[in-house]
């Protein structure tokens, strides 16, 4: 199992991992644990992941250590596993962690959730828990994944996109582009999650600040228009036997009027801020809505070519418009994160749906 990361997600993932360990079935599975630092050193943990959480002073981390762990992927074929974790102490000898059968990347944003680490997994032979390389890569990406969408026939936002290289060649060209879309604006950095680097635009004369707050997590920005509406998820989970893709029933994310200091769900609502917002699931929506949510959950899924697990989050606007804003192939996975509690509330409890995906990527 690997967590932490190189990513701003770093203690989601610490805390994500702290609900799958104290959930997963020990009697079936044997957890080997590896934490990634902030800066990428792959270690053995020096604090139990089972004791990470969103209560304390600091956002949880993973500590780095004089030893490093490494795949050791088995390319000869001669052995029954492809591939083993080494430790490698610092005076260059090696212990053996054991055998690997299958890696449970439970990591958000880049380097993890964004097909870099899939890509790594794929080359060591080694079987993994969710999206593919393209499909991770895609769904990281707010720009590409849009484009994805609409090529699928579903509703996006209206949106402009800043590259790297259109802001270096022509700044002012991109911010008239910017300019052209409707109040409030959100201004994002395309390929970051759990809302890091989000700011929400009310007045033009706020861009500047808040396209350089994104270009800190990436140089390539989305600006999304904003959408007046109820912020509805849905999750989904793959299927055997080339059966369609499973949707759950859907959850709320009711931000509270009173929470000033949130203009929208943003880091400290979504994990440090107790009385910041809700989750309601299943959320209260007529029938048919719910209905035509789940079904383009599901095209969303296809549409990446996704696979095990994702959740697709959405609009219902005040004109009963359903628009799709995103999804993430790996979303946050605590027992009391709105994933879980999806599958929760469609039959499949926590222990139950670890179980399930670890199956669905070992099909
Ligand atoms: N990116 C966070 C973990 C989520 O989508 O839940
Ligand atoms: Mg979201």
């Amino acid at each position: 199992m690997l967590y932490g990361g190189q990513s701003s997600e770093h203690s989601v993932s610490c805390v994500t991992a702290a609900g799958v360990l104290g959930a997963i079935d020990t009697n079936r599975f044997e957890v080997v644990e590896v934490g990634i630092t902030a800066t990428g050193q792959w270690t053995r943990p020096v604090i139990d992941p089972r004791s990470y959480s969103f209560s304390g002073d600091q956002l949880p981390r993973v500590e780095p250590t004089e030893s490093t762990v490494a795949l050791h992927s088995g390319a000869s074929g001669s052995s029954e596993r492809s591939a083993e974790l080494i430790e490698i102490h610092p005076d260059g000898t090696t212990t053996s962690l054991g055998g690997v059968d299958v890696v449970l990347p439970l990591l958000h944003g880049p380097h993890g959730e964004d097909g870099t680490l899939q890509g790594l997994l794929e080359l060591a032979g080694l079987p993994y828990v969710g999206a593919g390389v393209l499909a991770s890569a895609v769904g990281m990406d707010k720009h590409f994944m849009k484009l994805a969408f609409q090529a699928a026939g579903l509703k996006v936002g209206p949106w402009e996109t800043i590259t790297a290289r259109q802001w270096a060649q022509d700044p002012e060209a991109a911010l008239e582009r910017v300019k052209r879309l409707s109040l409030p604006v959100f201004v994002k950095p395309a390929r970051a999650g759990s809302s890091v680097g989000i700011t929400r635009v009310d007045d033009f004369a706020q861009l500047d600040q808040a396209l350089e707050t994104a270009r800190k997590h990436d140089l390539k920005v989305v600006v999304e228009e904003g959408i007046d509406g109820r912020e509805i998820e849905c999750g989904v989970l793959g299927s055997r036997g080339g059966q369609p893709a499973r949707a759950s029933l859907l959850g709320e994310i009711v931000v509270h009027d009173g929470a000033e200091s949130h203009q929208f769900y943003d880091f400290t609502a979504k994990y440090t801020d107790d009385a910041a917002a809700d989750l309601s699931c299943p959320a209260d929506l007529p029938a048919e809505i719910t209905e035509e949510i789940r079904r383009q959950a599901i095209i969303a899924f296809d549409a990446l070519d996704g696979e095990g697990i994702s959740r697709a989050d959405f609009f219902y606007t005040r004109d009963g418009e359903v628009v799709i804003n995103e999804v993430n192939t790996m979303p946050g996975f605590t027992p009391i994160s709105m994933y879980p509690q999806m599958w929760r509330a469609s039959g499949i409890e926590y222990r139950e749906l670890i179980t399930e995906l670890i199956e669905l990527a070992l099909d």
